[in-house]
């Protein structure tokens, strides 16, 4: 079983555990709807990397932050796709929740996913053959978990300095999105019963990257290869990289954090295998030599210009 399929197999046994056939039937077809097939998983797969190289010894422990990680993503996305945020259409090519289904119930989904990212890594907890060393595992994976999503600086906050006057790129970007990545490698060290602090770094720099790359792509991208709408940060106001920096200052700081995320992978055996997937992850995200074609293209025809990724 590679990564992928191990994420998607744990993401299956946990929903079926916590989704028993007593759930309000429209609101679990709305979760599953927000879950499956989902888009990337790329915090998982990091998450679940990290725990790998880390001396991984409590595999169950790890399939259970790893879903965790994946739910708080995918109810920050319901939420974000909401129309009191971004109000769109379209996430990883299907229809979004509330269109799917309805506002209230994309809201209840959006909490219920983020209740049950707790309740996975609770249940596996008190599950009968959990040693207390594993137990305070988990206990500390969601106390790192929280962090990456609520107040002062995670998710919530980052969506939150939407509403102010005035906002600090940097910080909206590391909360909004850089703060769930950093999440996801202090967890997979904990996962394993490393130490967080050497991993911090790797999230961030691969955080504020992603996020860089989504604003490029929201410029460049095609809605039919993104499967979500594209020139929404222009449609909506929002403080984007490429706005600030310009699309080439975008990708030079992309670039640059990249590279910054390969050189921060701490001295271990899988250090290498760590670096390839960065290196591969950046090149899904903004493929370089169809980004200079975009740029080329804007040069010689700014009125005539197709999207590139
Ligand atoms: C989209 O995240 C929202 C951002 C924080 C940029 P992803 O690009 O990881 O979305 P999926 O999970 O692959 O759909
Ligand atoms: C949202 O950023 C990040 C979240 C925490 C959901 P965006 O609004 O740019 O993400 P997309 O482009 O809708 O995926
Ligand atoms: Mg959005
Ligand atoms: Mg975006």
């Amino acid at each position: 079983m590679n990564i992928e399929q191990r994420i998607q197999a744990a993401m299956e046994r946990h929903f079926n555990e916590v989704m028993t056939e007593s759930t309000p039937p429209t609101l679990k077809a709305a979760m599953r709807h927000a879950l499956f097939p989902g888009g990337a998983r790329i915090r998982p797969q990091l998450y679940m990397a990290v725990a790998m190289v880390s001396g991984e010894d409590a595999p169950l422990i790890t399939d259970a932050g790893a879903v965790a990680l994946e739910l708080m993503h995918s109810a920050s996305l319901v939420h974000d796709d909401m129309p009191c945020f971004d109000d769109a259409q379209l996430r990883r090519g299907k229809t979004t929740v509330h269109v799917e289904f309805s506002e209230p119930i994309a809201l209840l989904t959006g909490d219920a996913l983020i209740v049950m990212a707790y309740q996975v890594l609770i249940n596996q907890s008190t599950k009968k053959a959990i040693s207390r060393k594993h137990a305070n595992r988990l206990l500390e994976m969601m106390h790192v978990l929280s962090q990456g999503v609520g107040a002062p600086s995670g998710i919530v906050a980052g969506q939150a300095w939407e509403c102010e006057s005035k906002v600090d790129l940097w910080k909206y970007q590391r909360a909004k999105t850089g703060s769930l990545f950093t999440a996801a490698t202090c967890m997979g060290a904990i996962a394993a019963g490393a130490k967080p602090d050497p991993w911090r770094e790797l999230g961030e720099s691969l955080g504020d990257a992603y996020q860089i790359a989504d604003d490029i792509r929201d410029v460049i991208g095609h809605v039919e290869l993104i499967g979500k709408p594209v020139g929404q940060d222009a449609e909506h106001g929002r403080p984007s990289a490429a706005q600030v920096l310009g699309l080439e200052g975008a990708n030079k700081e992309f670039q640059r954090l990249i590279e910054n995320a390969a050189r921060s992978v701490p001295d271990c055996a899988g250090r290498h295998i760590l670096r390839e997937m960065i290196y591969k992850e950046s090149e899904r995200l903004v493929p370089q030599p169809e980004y200079e074609r975009y740029l080329q293209m804007v040069k010689v025809n700014p009125q005539r210009v197709e999207k590139a990724i």
